[in-house]
């Protein structure tokens, strides 16, 4: 009877380590299963597109020079027709300002300036303010891609409504 007590009990005791070892494995089978996941799904960062829908085009009137501060951008519409300027400064990316009493873009930072059509006046700006592909869309919208940069001045950098 004291022997079958003892059978018994190791019994026991040998499945509660069989049970334990398994739930142990488990565990570490999960928890490799989870880290596996995280490894293997693509690391992606989402950004916002880089279009830009403007808004219809009699929201800009005639000369004038509107920024944009969300997308950094500024549409322009001129006799020529509506065109759009990055407002990121070339030299260290601030962000750049309209000063209408000034007739010229100013950037806050090391002070170089530019005229409305992004050319360099002064300053330590290497480069102009680049002009950014703008169309109309089916909608009649103002839609400017921020991430393509086309010919200053050129024919079909404007939208002639
Ligand atoms: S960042 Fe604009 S002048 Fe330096």
């Amino acid at each position: 009877m004291a022997d079958e007590t003892i059978k018994n009990d190791e019994v026991n005791r040998r499945q509660f380590f069989m049970k334990l070892g398994l739930g142990s494995l488990s565990i570490a089978a999960a928890g490799t299963a989870a880290f596996s996941y995280q490894y293997l799904e693509p690391n992606v960062l989402f950004e916002p597109s880089p279009v830009v829908n403007a808004g219809k085009p009699d929201r800009y009137p005639l000369d004038s020079v509107t920024l944009d501060v969300n997308s950094g951008i500024y549409i322009v519409h001129s006799q020529e027709g509506y065109f759009s300027l990055s407002a990121v400064c070339t030299h260290l990316g601030c962000l750049t300002a309209w000063k209408p009493e000034l007739n010229m873009i100013a950037c806050p930072c090391h002070g170089s300036k530019f005229e409305q059509s992004g050319k360099k006046i002064e300053g330590p700006a290497p480069k102009p303010l680049p002009w950014k592909r703008i169309w109309l869309n089916d909608d009649g919208d103002l839609l400017v891609d921020r991430s393509t940069d086309v010919q200053a001045q050129a024919r079909d950098s404007f939208v002639r409504v």
